[in-house]
């Protein structure tokens, strides 16, 4: 088993029956579906909404019940993976591009555990670029202003050179920061541009962490 299977199916134990369960996105997020839907055959009762795409095709194809965001009145439990984290429980997320489905869901969630591999957790956010969500109306205005801070933004292209269209058919420039000394600031400045449709940076969200590790621990940190 690798560290995202571990978190992913340790996380998948927090699911309890009758919850409405936000659905993350990505490889960890994959492995905690995966097992949700093995639940849900053995008689699991539970609702799920989803933060991409690509995850409602996984949750379908596991018969997993779900519903829309703008049905539920609130979320009881989402879990979701992570690019970075760090001890303050802030993480960057986006990596999949799924950042504005993520955000929102965990906004309206009670409470969200993070699923990574060790090498997510990090001492300061940064390395990893940032996703930055834009509409694609004058993109270019927003990096030039991402350009003059020097964040190096590099909008996100397919392999194939098409470029990369979000499930709202956004564009994202992923910022080549480094390290982020003050996410909090950064954070209010990109959410205050205009065209600016979200952001990667999730100050305020996770009330756990579940890591899992190559030598087959997992670690469970609570806020
Ligand atoms: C998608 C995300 C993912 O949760 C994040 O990129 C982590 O992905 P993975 O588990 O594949 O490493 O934010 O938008």
């Amino acid at each position: 088993m690798n560290s995202k299977q571990i978190a992913g199916e340790k996380a998948c134990e927090y699911i309890q029956d009758g919850m409405v369960v936000g659905l993350g996105t990505g490889s960890t997020a994959y492995y905690m579906i995966q097992k949700l839907g093995d639940r849900v055959a053995e008689g699991l009762n539970v609702t799920g909404v989803v933060t991409s795409k690509a995850t409602e095709k996984l949750a379908l194809e596991r018969n997993i019940p779900l519903m829309d965001l703008n049905d539920v009145t609130e979320i009881d439990l989402t879990i979701d993976g992570a690019d970075e984290v760090d001890a303050a429980f802030r993480g960057v997320k986006g990596g999949g591009g799924a950042l504005l489905f993520e955000k929102l869901v965990a906004h309206a969630s009670k409470k969200s555990i993070w699923v990574v591999g060790e090498d997510k957790v990090v001492e300061t956010l940064g390395a990893f670029p940032l996703p930055v969500e834009v509409v694609p109306f004058g993109y270019k205005q927003v990096e030039r202003q991402l350009e003059e801070k020097g964040y190096n933004p590099i909008l996100r292209h397919h392999e194939d050179g098409s470029i990369y269209l979000t499930d709202s058919q956004n564009y994202i420039l992923d910022l080549q920061m480094k390290a982020i000394t003050n996410p909090e600031a950064l954070n209010d400045w990109l959410n205050n541009l205009p065209g600016v449709v979200e952001n990667g940076l999730f100050l305020n969200y996770a009330s756990s962490i579940v890591i899992g590790f190559s030598d087959g621990s997992v670690e469970v940190r609570d806020k």
